[in-house]
């Protein structure tokens, strides 16, 4: 019975090379399941002028791994790891395994399969490469907020690896680390997941697990792409962004406290549908001015959205976050929060700023507390024939 199943499985409809890997026929409750395997064969194309992963709509699943450099790892063994990856990266986000591939069948289902890869200040500096080190590739100040663990912070490079299915993204971030081990270790490893493709329409902002939508106002890639990619400095970095990643737990026993009206004035939008809590629909313009009866305003001088938007239309970022949920510590209820990621052109002229704004007052500080930051430039993308930061290393 054994071999039947097994033969079922991977042999009968499920097979490798193009054929069917799963039948989707489900067994008897296979009728209320539609056929959702095209998510699963879907490619994101790795060679470009940018890296994917940034503008790439949010997939639902994403594994961060920053790594620290073994000692004595120079410029010629960082061209040599940078150019294994690349091969590795190439392969895997078309959907083939790579070269040195363990689990090949682990490869065939691509889901939108991107992996970013971030430089931290040690990578440079390894490479020998300082000079060409922008003046925001370096660890954000400090802000009285934070509470930063090392376990969850710093690192000399990143790889972002985020896919619609949570097997390929864990086969990926494999066969990299793998890859990886005679440069580096593993710094740490941050998991996050939104929602799944198919659960909510196309293109709907993502709920983080304090319930509210989380995205609404963002840049947009396309028409926000200035303050998004790098066009200028260094030959490396154009084409390129900078990134930044900041472990943000979230205090859910405390905010299970809170009524409904006193969570939305933390964060001055309804939680139904994200709208202001000055409007009716999700991407209304909040109206700051607004007061109500009693000449209060109606979106609080403390509340979220006010305190995270400046005057200075240049000082907004990329938000592409992902939500965690880990075991709770001994003796705790939970451990959720986010694995909040921007990407932006300069990091000090962007990010430094609002989230100063944000450490000096924001309400939603008493349920947040950042555990872990890092930064990184993420070089621009290959193009054929190239090597991932090749304009840096070369
Ligand atoms: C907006 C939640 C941390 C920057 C929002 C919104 C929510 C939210 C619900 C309103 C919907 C939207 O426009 O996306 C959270 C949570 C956080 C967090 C739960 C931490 C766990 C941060 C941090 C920053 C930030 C650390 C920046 C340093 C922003 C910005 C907006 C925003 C720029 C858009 C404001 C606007 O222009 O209306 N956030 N946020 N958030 N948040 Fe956060």
């Amino acid at each position: 019975a054994f071999l039947a199943t097994g033969a079922a499985a991977l042999g009968g409809a499920a097979a490798l090379g193009g054929r069917e890997l799963f039948t989707g026929d489900g067994g008897a409750d296979g009728r209320d399941r539609p056929d959702r395997g095209d998510i699963g064969r879907a490619t994101v194309d790795f060679h470009g002028e940018r890296q994917a992963g940034v503008a790439t709509p949010a997939q639902a699943f994403a594994t961060f791994v920053a790594f620290d450099l073994l000692d004595g790892v120079d410029r010629e063994a960082l061209i040599r790891w940078m150019r294994v990856w690349t091969d590795d990266i190439e392969r895997l986000t078309r959907g083939a395994p790579a070269l040195t591939d363990t689990e090949p069948e682990l490869a065939l289902l691509p889901a939108r399969l991107t992996v970013t890869v971030g430089f931290g200040p040690g990578f440079l500096a390894a490479a020998g490469r300082e000079e060409l080190r922008p003046s925001w590739l370096a660890p954000l100040p400090e802000f009285p907020i934070d509470r930063l663990r090392e376990e969850f912070s710093g690192g000399d490079l990143v790889a972002q690896v985020c896919a619609d299915d949570e097997v390929t993204v864990a086969h990926a971030v494999r066969v990299l680390t793998k890859q990886a081990r005679s440069f580096a270790r593993p710094r740490w490893v941050q998991r996050g997941f939104r929602n799944t493709p198919g659960a909510v329409p196309e293109g709907a902002t993502m709920r983080n697990l304090m319930g509210q939508l989380d995205g609404t106002r963002n840049l947009r890639p396309g028409p926000d792409d200035r303050l998004i990619w790098i066009s200028d400095g260094p030959e490396w970095l154009r084409g390129g962004t900078g990134m930044v990643v900041r472990r943000i737990a979230m205090n859910l026993d405390t905010w299970d406290e809170l009524d409904r009206p006193a969570r939305e004035l933390v964060i001055g939008r309804r939680l139904d549908n994200g709208a202001p809590l000055t409007g009716r629909h999700e991407h209304d313009e909040p109206d700051l001015e607004a007061v109500d009866e009693r000449g209060l305003s109606v979106i609080p001088m403390f509340a979220h959205i006010r305190r995270a938007r400046s005057d200075n239309p240049d000082e907004r970022f990329l938000r592409r976050s992902y939500n965690y949920d880990d075991p709770p510590e001994p003796g705790e209820l939970s451990n959720s929060g986010l694995v909040f990621v921007t990407f932006q052109a300069d990091i000090e002229a962007q990010f430094t700023p609002i989230q100063r704004r944000l450490a000096e007052l924001d309400s939603l500080n008493d349920w947040t507390t950042p555990i872990g930051s890092a930064v990184f430039a993420v070089p621009r993308g290959c193009r054929p024939g190239e090597y991932l930061g090749q304009p840096l290393l070369e």
